[in-house]
């Protein structure tokens, strides 16, 4: 008896995205005996049954498109008791056999509440910020390293013809892996990140010490989650969304006014928001994420719910979706202490 499948994306998009739904599509058709179902717009289609349909015609040419052909959301649906039957008596009024939940940690977190409660679940880890448990990397971080580097190459040479300070600030909630992987590349003179408070006496000592010796502009690289020793979170805007999250944004511009301030340099900000999320995604991101793809499908395939795909080295792996529930994967402090060798003169 054929069986049918879910596919639903949840959360920020990611570029990416597409390359996963296509790639458990084609894998289904090669296993033969599926139904694929997109669910739209994240969990909130489960409350709707709100569904397409995701033949081999409809996965055709989205490889390299950024965003998601099936909408995302941030609904949480086990914000209460009500939604939380109604979606599950909604995946039984769909027929569906089984769901392959793609997103990041909130998404993930309610495929592992569902999995608790029966549902026969395979997650997929997504997320520009790469800051998942269980996983060696996320698809969509890539494509945003690269943007961000770009970004920051591209502030250098302004900076140096103006003899300015530029403050970059990039994505990163409670990690700074975007912010240390594009500052690294792209050469920032300063990178500040979630993980550690923000000094800004050393902020602009460094930025002194290259104008010391004769080099007067600098890049500083800020994730919007970094936090200023002795200053409330910086916000964009106080509301919450279904998961508790409120709007980061605006640390750059803080930062910028103290260090202009205090070093008496001319200092401007660039805020790169979702320029780091829309999109084609790189190479790297269509690949890995088409190995999500695949590996999800193969777990449906053996019957192995519950689980997680993750990347471990080089190695498609599957771990227990409970993992996701235990935090942040925060940068690595050797790689972020690094990154300081470069920092400064
Ligand atoms: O989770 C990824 C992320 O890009 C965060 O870095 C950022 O804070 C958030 O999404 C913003 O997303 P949105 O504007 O869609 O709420």
């Amino acid at each position: 008896m054929t069986k049918r499948i879910g596919i639903l994306t949840g959360g920020g998009d990611c570029p990416g995205l597409n390359a996963v739904i296509r790639a458990v599509v084609r894998r289904a058709i090669m296993h033969g005996g599926y139904e694929l179902i997109g669910i739209k717009s994240g969990w909130r289609g489960l409350l709707d049954c709100d569904t397409m349909p995701l033949t081999r015609e409809d996965v055709r040419g989205i490889l390299h498109r950024g965003g998601t052909i099936l909408g995302t959301s941030r609904t949480n649906i086990f914000k209460n008791e009500e939604t939380a039957k109604k979606a599950i008596d909604n995946i039984a009024k769909l027929k569906l056999d089984a769901i392959v939940a793609i997103g990041g940690e909130d998404t993930l977190g309610i495929a592992k509440k569902l999995t608790d409660r029966g549902i026969k679940i395979v997650g997929c880890p997504k997320t520009i910020d790469n800051d998942l448990m269980g996983t060696d990397l996320t698809f969509g971080f890539d494509t945003a390293v690269s943007i961000a580097t770009e970004a920051v190459d591209r502030l250098h040479t302004t900076a140096e013809s103006h003899n300015r300070i530029l403050v970059c600030e990039v994505m990163g909630r409670h990690a700074g892996w975007i912010a240390a992987y594009a500052g690294l590349a792209g050469g920032a003179d300063c990178i500040l990140t979630p993980e550690k408070p923000v000094d800004v006496d050393e902020v602009c000592e460094m930025v002194k010490q290259r104008s010391r010796k004769g080099v007067n502009f600098s890049i500083i690289v800020v994730a919007e989650g970094a936090k200023i020793k002795g200053q409330e979170e910086i916000l964009a805007s106080q509301r919450k969304d279904d998961f508790g999250h409120v709007q980061l944004g605006g640390v750059g511009q803080v930062l910028a006014g103290f260090v202009a301030e205090r070093t008496g340099f001319d200092t401007r900000v660039t805020v790169l928001g979702h320029v780091q999320r829309g999109g084609t995604p790189t190479a790297f991101d269509r690949v890995l994420g088409t190995r999500y793809g695949v590996a999800a499908m193969d777990a449906v395939h053996k019957g192995n719910f519950g689980v997680l795909v993750a990347l471990r080295g080089n190695e498609i792996v599957e771990v227990p979706l409970s993992k996701v529930s235990e935090g942040i994967r925060t940068l690595d402090e050797g790689f972020y202490e690094m990154t300081k060798t470069f920092w400064g003169y």
